[in-house]
C-alpha cells in the first residue's frame, strides 16, 4: 500500500519586533548589533546571530568570510560554537538571527543555511532542549518553535544508533 504523508508545521508571524516579549527583543537587538562585527568584505551581507541561554547568559555571533570561501563561516555556527565551547552545560532556549546589506537590515528575515539548520539540530539533540528560533527583518519577524520545523527527517545521531554520554 503506497502511503502520502504531509509534514507541515505553524509558525508566528509579527509585523514589527516591538510585538515580541522584551526578552526577545533584547536577542533580536543583540543579533542586530553582532551583525555590525561580521566579517564579510566578499559578499558584504553581514549576519549576527544572538543565543539566550538557559541560565539567561546571551552569546553571539557573526559571519566570518574567508578568502578561501568555503572556509568562512555562518553566524549561527559562531554562536553556537561560542557558546558550546564557553557554557557547554548552559543549554541553548533561543536563536535570534538578523542580517544586513549595504543598505542595512534585512526587510524580509533572513533563514539559516542547511549547514547551519544541520547544526541547530545538532545541539537540539545534544541538550534535548527544543532551541526556538527568531528570523527577524525590518518589516516582518517569525518564530519557530524548533529545527525539526526547518530541518524535518533530519539524520542525528539516532540514525547512527550511537548512545552518546
Ligand atoms: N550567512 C550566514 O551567516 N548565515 C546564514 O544562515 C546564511 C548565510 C552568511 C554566509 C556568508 O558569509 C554570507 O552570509 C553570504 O552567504
Amino acid at each position: 500500500m503506497i502511503r502520502t504523508n504531509k509534514i507541515s508545521f505553524s509558525y508566528k508571524e509579527f509585523e514589527n519586533h516591538d510585538e515580541l516579549g522584551a526578552e526577545d527583543r533584547e536577542l533580536v537587538l543583540a543579533a542586530r548589533e553582532s551583525a555590525l562585527n561580521a566579517y564579510a568584505p566578499y559578499s558584504m551581507f553581514r549576519v549576527g546571530a544572538a543565543i539566550r541561554l538557559e541560565s539567561g547568559i546571551i552569546v553571539c555571533g557573526a559571519n566570518v568570510e574567508n578568502a578561501e570561501f568555503p572556509s568562512g563561516i555562518c553566524a549561527e555556527r559562531t554562536a553556537l560554537s561560542n557558546s558550546v565551547s564557553n557554557y557547554h552545560n548552559d543549554k541553548p532556549l533561543v536563536i535570534a538571527i538578523a542580517a544586513m546589506t549595504e543598505d542595512g537590515l534585512t526587510e524580509e528575515p533572513v533563514p539559516p543555511c542547511g549547514n547551519c539548520r544541520q547544526v541547530i539540530a545538532e545541539e537540539e539533540s545534544r541538550t534535548g532542549n527544543k532551541i526556538r528560533i527568531i528570523l527577524s527583518g525590518k518589516r516582518k519577524t517569525m518564530i519557530i518553535e524548533s529545527i525539526s520545523c526547518l530541518l524535518p527527517l533530519q539524520f542525528n545521531k539516532k540514525n547512527l544508533k550511537v548512545n552518546l554520554l
